[in-house]
């Protein structure tokens, strides 16, 4: 980490880093109090990510770090020099969206949406680890996640769909899925 231009008391006033996000190499420099939630969505403009509890009890702000998922409002900006961070943003590959967000497109399984970048990466990662999780194994890798909106069977059901997709079964959403009991 390279300090910037100092302040009159003579402590750097910005912190300058490298790190790779979304597959390019950045540099960004900030105030080194900032958390990575902050440099995303203030310094590198990837406001995807969402700003929640701040207190790592929502999962909104969630991002991976080297593949891993990591609240992103309890890790320092400066914590990642030199690491690779995955947002939102860096789901889709060009125009082609991942399955797990047509999934959700498709079911409803976002609402608002506050939640739904949170949930979109920890998935990504149950499902790179698990290709056919359980609807049980679902609930507890996406436990840290709040949903105010859906209720979450959606969500579950996205991520089925999606984890159905790509193992290359014809899965389409059933009616009730779309449409609810009737
Ligand atoms: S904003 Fe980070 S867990 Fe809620
Ligand atoms: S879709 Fe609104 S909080 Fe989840």
């Amino acid at each position: 980490m390279k300090p910037t231009k100092k302040k009159a008391n003579g402590k750097p006033a910005k912190a300058q880093i490298c790190l790779r996000v979304n597959g390019e190499p950045v540099e960004v420099a900030f105030a080194p109090h900032k958390t990575l939630l902050e440099v995303l969505r203030e310094d590198l403009a990837l406001t995807g990510t969402k700003h929640g509890c701040e207190l790592g009890e929502c999962g909104c702000c969630a991002v991976l770090v080297d593949g891993r998922p990591v609240l992103s409002c309890l890790v320092l900006g400066v914590a990642v020099e030199g690491h690779e961070v995955t947002t939102v943003e860096g789901m889709a590959e060009g125009a082609k969206l991942h399955p797990l967000q047509d999934a959700f497109a498709e079911l409803g399984a976002a609402q608002c949406g506050y939640c739904t970048p949170g949930f979109l990466l920890t998935a990504k990662v149950l499902l790179e680890e698990t290709p056919q999780p359980s609807r049980e194994r679902i609930k507890e890798a996406l436990a840290g996640n709040i949903c105010r909106c859906t209720g979450y069977i959606k969500i579950f059901e996205a991520v089925e769909l999606a984890a159905a997709r790509m193992a290359g079964k014809p899965a389409e959403p059933s009616k009730e899925s779309i449409y609810g009991r009737r």
